[in-house]
C-alpha cells in the first residue's frame, strides 16, 4: 500500500472550489474532538462556513453519545461551523435535513473522487457495501455570545487497513481503501466534500428540502427495508421503513406480531436494516 498523503491547506486549497465553506481552514494534527474545537471556534465568533480538520482525534464524538474511532493518518475528520440565516418559520425544518443533506453531499463527494458506490442509511450513515464508511453529528448551538450557530462533523474511513480495525468493528465498519484497494488523496476528497456540502446548503437554504429529498431517497438503502429501530427512550420496534417525511423523518409501519399495526414517525433512531 502507498503511503497516505499528509493533509495540508495548500493542497486543500489547490483543488477547492468552494465560494464560502473553508474560506477559513484550521488544521491540527491532534484534536480531542473538531466537533468541540468548532463550538468553540463558533462559541468566539468566527465566520459561516469555518472548517476545522483533525488528522486525528483522541476523543472522536459519535450520534447518540457513542466515540468515533479516529486513528491518525488515514482518515478524515472534519467539522464545520455554519450560520444559518433564514426565517424562523423555516429554520426547523432546515435544522432537520442538515445531516440528511450532508451524508447526501459526503456520498456524492466520494464517488466523485474513488470508485466506490455509496448508499445511506436513514438517517446518515454512510454505507459501502452494507458496512459503515462514515458518519454524520450535527449540533444545535443555541446559547452562544456569538448568536446560534451549527456544527457539521464529518468521519469518513478512508484509508485504514481492514486489520487496523479495532476487533469489535470489523464486522460492521469499512474503509475506502478496503473496497477500493486505492489510496485517496484525503485533500482531494475534503475539497471535493465540501463543494458538494456547499451546493446542497445553498440548495436547502434557496429552494427548501424538495429536490434534495428525491436525490437522499434515490440513495437510502433503508427505504424499503425491514427495519429495527432503537428509540430514544430505550425502547425497540420492528417494521418496514416506507418513506422519508417533509421533515426528513423516517416512516416505519410496524410488522403485525411485533404490537399493533401502525405507523410510527421516527425522527432520531438508531436503525438496524434487518434481511427480509
Ligand atoms: C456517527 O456516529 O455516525 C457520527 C460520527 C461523526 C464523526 C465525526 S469525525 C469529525 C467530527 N468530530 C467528531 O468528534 N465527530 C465528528
Amino acid at each position: 500500500m502507498q503511503i497516505p498523503h499528509a493533509i495540508s491547506v495548500d493542497s486543500i486549497r489547490s483543488t477547492l472550489a468552494t465560494q464560502i465553506l473553508g474560506r477559513r481552514i484550521e488544521l491540527f494534527e491532534q484534536l480531542p474532538s473538531t466537533n468541540l474545537e468548532a463550538t468553540t471556534l463558533g462559541e468566539s465568533g468566527v465566520e459561516h462556513g469555518t472548517v476545522v480538520i483533525a488528522d486525528r482525534q483522541t476523543a472522536g464524538r459519535g450520534r447518540l453519545g457513542r466515540t468515533w474511532f479516529s486513528p491518525g493518518v488515514t482518515n478524515v475528520y472534519c467539522s464545520l461551523v455554519l450560520r444559518a440565516s433564514l426565517p424562523s418559520n423555516r429554520l426547523s425544518d432546515w435544522l432537520s435535513w442538515l445531516p440528511l443533506i450532508t451524508a447526501l453531499a459526503a456520498a456524492e463527494a466520494i464517488e466523485s473522487v474513488t470508485s466506490a458506490s455509496i448508499s445511506l442509511k436513514w438517517p446518515n450513515d454512510l454505507l459501502l457495501s452494507d458496512r459503515k464508511v462514515g458518519g454524520i453529528l450535527c449540533e444545535n448551538v443555541q446559547a452562544s455570545p456569538s448568536g446560534p450557530f451549527q456544527i457539521v462533523g464529518i468521519g469518513i474511513n478512508v484509508n485504514t487497513k481492514p486489520e487496523d480495525f479495532p476487533e469489535e468493528l470489523r464486522a460492521s465498519a469499512t474503509s475506502l481503501w478496503n473496497q477500493t484497494h486505492a489510496v485517496v488523496d484525503r485533500n482531494r476528497l475534503i475539497a471535493q466534500l465540501l463543494l458538494e456540502l456547499e451546493h446542497c446548503v445553498e440548495e436547502l437554504t434557496e429552494h427548501g428540502p424538495q429536490q434534495l429529498a428525491l436525490a437522499y431517497q434515490r440513495r437510502c438503502s433503508t427505504l424499503g427495508r425491514k427495519v429495527q429501530a432503537s428509540l430514544a427512550d430505550g425502547s425497540e420496534l420492528t417494521g418496514c421503513a416506507e418513506s422519508i417525511s417533509q421533515d426528513g423523518s423516517l416512516l416505519v409501519s410496524t410488522v403485525p406480531g411485533s404490537g399493533p399495526n401502525r405507523t410510527v414517525e421516527l425522527r432520531a433512531a438508531d436503525i438496524i436494516h434487518l434481511r427480509s
